[in-house]
């Protein structure tokens, strides 16, 4: 088997996964004419030319902009479905999806109606392509407090169907200890706890998630490498990060795959795990950035194995799942 078999193979989770980035530009435009919204692109083409980001925020003004013909069930169903079909291509097995309420409450969409389109493809995922799923639900940080515990509160209903909170949006200037107690009353409630951290923000921020949001995983976190005594924390504690190479070389995280520090950090001891953040708009999917990571690093088969095991060690399934998945693996020659 030669590397690409190797990495087409593999068994993988996806534990940092945008579903509203999935949202790739044929899918927007059908559900846009049945909506009769409109977009401001007359053709795929001219979408994917506007697809030129330089940084998080001139992505993140189109990901909403993207969003934002999303309004009925059905709508969210096809969105998730889409991208089982891709999972079930790269053999990803399971994945902890991020969804973004308030991107759609905002506009006066309810909440119920994204989580019945979601978990209703989560469903369908698990009987017809064996793929099992989590979602984890992340207030957008560029909004206040208050806003996100009115988010929290429109969950609770729901709880049963959502493992987790996450942070995302704008980072630079909005700190994780912006949202410190809203994570303590989440915790509280039952919710497991993920941030982004250190993407585009310091290793600074990447303290706050783990001190004072408590957060079970960290994603993202590139930039902790700057900081030598939240390497060592990072090892000790064993904390997964979810990294994400091909999303890092479009919004000019990295200048070029060959100085991706997701190799280093391995060789290292941090917890790596591969993932594809906004694959429609980053360029490609799970395979694609194990594909991208493996050829600009040169990592070798026992290092495409341990970031597959670290996906699953790092996700919320079961201790059982987790060690059947890892037998998979080892028994890849
Ligand atoms: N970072 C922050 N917010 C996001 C991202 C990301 O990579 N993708 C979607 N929302
Ligand atoms: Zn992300």
């Amino acid at each position: 088997m030669n590397r690409n078999e190797l990495i087409r193979a593999l068994p993988k989770a996806e534990l940092h996964v945008h579903i509203e980035g999935t949202f790739e530009p044929e899918l927007m435009f059908a559900i846009a004419q049945r909506n009769q919204i409109d977009i401001p692109y007359k053709s795929v083409e001219e979408v994917k030319q506007a697809y030129n980001f330089h940084n998080l925020q001139s992505f993140l003004d189109i990901y909403y902009a993207g969003a934002n013909v999303l309004v009925h069930e059905q709508d969210f169903y096809d969105l998730a479905w889409a991208y089982f079909e891709k999972c079930a291509e790269d053999n990803v097995v399971h994945t902890e999806m991020f969804f973004d309420p308030q991107t759609h409450t905002d506009r006066g969409i309810e909440f119920v109606t994204v989580i019945n389109g979601l978990q209703r493809a989560c469903d369908d995922a698990q009987e017809k392509l064996g793929i099992s799923s989590k979602l984890i639900m992340c207030f957008l940080r560029h909004l206040s407090e208050e806003a996100a515990f009115q988010t929290l509160e429109q969950a609770l209903p729901y709880k049963d169907q959502i493992i987790g909170v996450g942070l995302d949006s704008s980072e630079v200037g909005h700190p994780p200890a912006k949202f410190e107690r809203v994570f303590a009353k989440a915790r509280e409630a039952g919710f497991l706890v993920v941030a982004h951290a250190g993407e585009e923000g310091p290793a600074e921020y990447v303290w706050e998630a783990l001190d004072l949001l408590k957060v079970n995983r960290i994603d993202h976190g590139v930039r902790s490498e700057e900081d030598p005594k939240l390497m060592q924390r990072l090892i000790a504690e064993k904390m997964p990060l979810t990294v994400c190479p091909l999303s890092n070389l479009k919004l000019c995280v990295v200048d070029d795959m060959a100085q991706h520090n997701i190799h280093r950090l391995l060789k290292q001891g941090v917890h790596v795990t591969v993932n594809s953040d906004d694959p429609s708009y980053f360029g490609g999917y799970m395979n694609d950035n194990f594909f991208a990571i493996a050829e600009a690093l040169d990592l070798n088969n026992d290092e495409l194995k341990q970031l597959a095991k670290n996906s699953f060690d790092a996700s919320f399934i079961s201790d059982e799942e987790k060690q059947k998945w890892n037998n998979q693996i080892d028994a890849l020659v």
